[in-house]
C-alpha cells in the first residue's frame, strides 16, 4: 500500500457506483452541511473487543456509503493495521517531527477505509506546544471534507491518554461483555469520566453475548449501578454476539465483515451500523470534527485562543 497516496488519489481509486449507493442520510448530511461524526470506542478493561468492533464497523458503515476514518489512537500494539494485514511505515509521530504531512501518513485499507495510524505518537499528540498545534490543526481541519465518520479505537482502562480522546469525541461507546470484570471496570471508567471528567452521556455496546436477551440483560445490570451511584444516562447501543469466525479472520489478517458478512456477527454489525446512521446530530459543543482535535490537542493550554473564536 502506498502510504504517499493522497487522499484525492484514493478518492478517484473508489468504485463510482459506490457514490450512487449512498444513503439519503448521508445526502441529508451533506446538503444541511453537517460535519464529521466523531466516536470514540472504549472500555474499562482490554482485550473486549473494541478493535475488532472498529475495523467491522467502519467495514459495515463505508457498505452503507460513509466515508469512514479510524484513528488507531490506542498506545499498546497498533491493532488495527495488524487485523487488516496492513503495514503503515509511517506514524502521527512523523507528523509531529515535521517529516511528513498528514496525507502522506494516512492509508487506504481495505473498501476504502481510510486509517489515521497513531500509535507510539499518541502521548506526544496530547502534549503539543501551541504552534504545533495549529499547524496540525489546520492540516486536520482538511480531511474534514473527505469523511463523514471517524471512529477512535482508543486503549483501555483510566489512564488519562484514553481519558483525553473520550473526552474529545463527540459519542463515547463503552464496550462491554458479560464477564464480571469487564462490566466493573466499564462501571468504573464510567465512573472517572463522570467525575473528574464531566462526561454525563454514554452509550453501551454488548460485545460476545449469546443473544439479544443476554445483551439486555448485561446492560440492565450496568444500567442500574451506572444510574443509582454516577449522575450519568447510559443508553444500550446495541450487541455483537460471540462468534468463533472472528479468529479465522484474524488468522487470515482480514476483517470479519469482509470474509463472512453473512455471519452472525457480520450480521449485528450491519444492523449497528445502520442504528449509528440514524443517531441525530449533536451540535455544539461536541459536534464537530475541529472540536474534537480542538478539544484532544489544547486540553493542556488553558486558556487556549484556539477556543475563542467558537
Ligand atoms: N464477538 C466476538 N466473538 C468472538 N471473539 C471475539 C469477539 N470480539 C472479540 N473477540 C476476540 O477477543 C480478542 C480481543 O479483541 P480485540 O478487538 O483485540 O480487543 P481490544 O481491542 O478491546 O483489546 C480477539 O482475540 C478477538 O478475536
Ligand atoms: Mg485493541
Amino acid at each position: 500500500m502506498d502510504q504517499a497516496m493522497t487522499l484525492r488519489q484514493m478518492r478517484e481509486q473508489t468504485n463510482p457506483e459506490r457514490a450512487e449507493a449512498k444513503v439519503t442520510f448521508l445526502e441529508n448530511r451533506r446538503q444541511a452541511d453537517q460535519g464529521v461524526k466523531v466516536f470514540s470506542i472504549t472500555s474499562g478493561k482490554g482485550g473486549v473487543g473494541k478493535t475488532h468492533i472498529v475495523v467491522n464497523l467502519a467495514f459495515a458503515l463505508r457498505r452503507l456509503g460513509a466515508r469512514v476514518m479510524i484513528f488507531d489512537a490506542d498506545l499498546g500494539l497498533a491493532n488495527v493495521d495488524v487485523l487488516l494485514g496492513l503495514t503503515p511505515q509511517c506514524n502521527i509521530q512523523h507528523v509531529l517531527d515535521g517529516q511528513k504531512s498528514l496525507e502522506e501518513i494516512l492509508i487506504e485499507g481495505p473498501e476504502g477505509i481510510i486509517i489515521l495510524p497513531a500509535s507510539s505518537g499518541v502521548q506526544d499528540l496530547v502534549d503539543l506546544s501551541e504552534s504545533q498545534q495549529l499547524q496540525l490543526l489546520a492540516e486536520l481541519d482538511s480531511l474534514e471534507r473527505d469523511i463523514d465518520i471517524l471512529l477512535v479505537d482508543t486503549g483501555a482502562g483510566i489512564s488519562s491518554n484514553v481519558m483525553y480522546f473520550n473526552v474529545a469525541a463527540q459519542e463515547i461507546i463503552v464496550v462491554v461483555t458479560p464477564e464480571p470484570t469487564s462490566i466493573t471496570d466499564a462501571y468504573a471508567l464510567m465512573k472517572v469520566l463522570a467525575t473528574k471528567y464531566a462526561e454525563k452521556h454514554f452509550k453501551v455496546l454488548l460485545n460476545a453475548v449469546s443473544d439479544a436477551v443476554e445483551a439486555k440483560e448485561v446492560f440492565r445490570r450496568l444500567s442500574l449501578v451506572a444510574e443509582r451511584f454516577l449522575d450519568i444516562s447510559i443508553d444500550y447501543l446495541g450487541f455483537i454476539v460471540y462468534d468463533p469466525a472472528f479468529s479465522k479472520a484474524v488468522r487470515r489478517q482480514k476483517a470479519l465483515l469482509d470474509l463472512y458478512p453473512h455471519s452472525a456477527a457480520g450480521r449485528c454489525f450491519q444492523q449497528l451500523a445502520r442504528h449509528l446512521m440514524e443517531i441525530p446530530e449533536v451540535t455544539y459543543p461536541k459536534g464537530n470534527i475541529q472540536f474534537f482535535w480542538k478539544r484532544l490537542l489544547t486540553r493542556r493550554s488553558q486558556p487556549s485562543p484556539l477556543f475563542s473564536d467558537r
